[in-house]
């Protein structure tokens, strides 16, 4: 079941942050970090076990960034993250103040389902490049940037999503 993350989430995300983060999939974050912005991760439950995060970070101009997403490799390629990822952009939507996501990910397939475009990481706002300083891969960055325009997603009628309410119903 997807769903908004609570406080007591906080410890099992930063653990599957720091199985990621060891080799680099994911950036680090400390679990100060984590609980102070736990209203910006969705977290995908299943048997009482957290087995899949994402979290979404506004204020990069009118940009949101889906970001620390990640599945428990026991649940791989069974459409955990791709649950998540409409949750994210279902997220977004119900926001006034950004109208493009954007992802830097080694998964391209996975997002061009959903309409997202690769686009130039030089085009992305400088600020963006200041949470990579901790990343292994900082002076060789090997992922891909891709970004979705949310404005016409806007303009179609959307529910309550399926994230923040009990049905999983698909909205798009
Ligand atoms: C990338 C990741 C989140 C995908 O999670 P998942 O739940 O297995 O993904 P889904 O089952 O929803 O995948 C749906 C489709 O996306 C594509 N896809 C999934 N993982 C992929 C990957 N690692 N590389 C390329 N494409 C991928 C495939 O087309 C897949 O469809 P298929 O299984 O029918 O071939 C997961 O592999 C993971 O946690 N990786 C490590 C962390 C990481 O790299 N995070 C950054 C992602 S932005």
């Amino acid at each position: 079941m997807l769903r908004e993350a609570k406080i007591e989430d906080a410890q099992a995300i930063q653990n599957l942050i720091c199985f990621y983060s060891e080799d680099g999939k994911m950036l680090f974050r400390a679990l100060a970090e984590i609980e102070k912005s736990i209203a910006d991760f969705l977290v995908y439950e299943k048997h009482n076990e957290i087995i899949g995060i994402c979290s979404l970070k506004f204020g990069w101009d009118r940009l949101v960034e889906i970001r620390s997403l990640g599945v428990d490799p026991r649940y791989h390629r069974q459409g955990i993250a791709t649950e998540m990822i409409q949750g994210s952009v279902e997220c977004a939507l119900l926001r006034d103040d950004c109208d493009t996501a954007f992802v830097l990910t080694y998964a391209v397939p996975l997002f061009t389902r959903f309409g997202f475009e690769v686009v130039d990481k030089m085009l992305l706002p400088q600020k963006v490049w200041n949470d990579c300083q901790a990343c292994l891969h900082k002076d060789n960055c090997d992922e891909t940037a891709m970004s979705l325009s949310l404005l016409p997603l806007k303009k179609l009628p959307l529910a309550k999503p399926a994230a923040l309410k009990d049905s999983a119903e698909v909205l798009y």
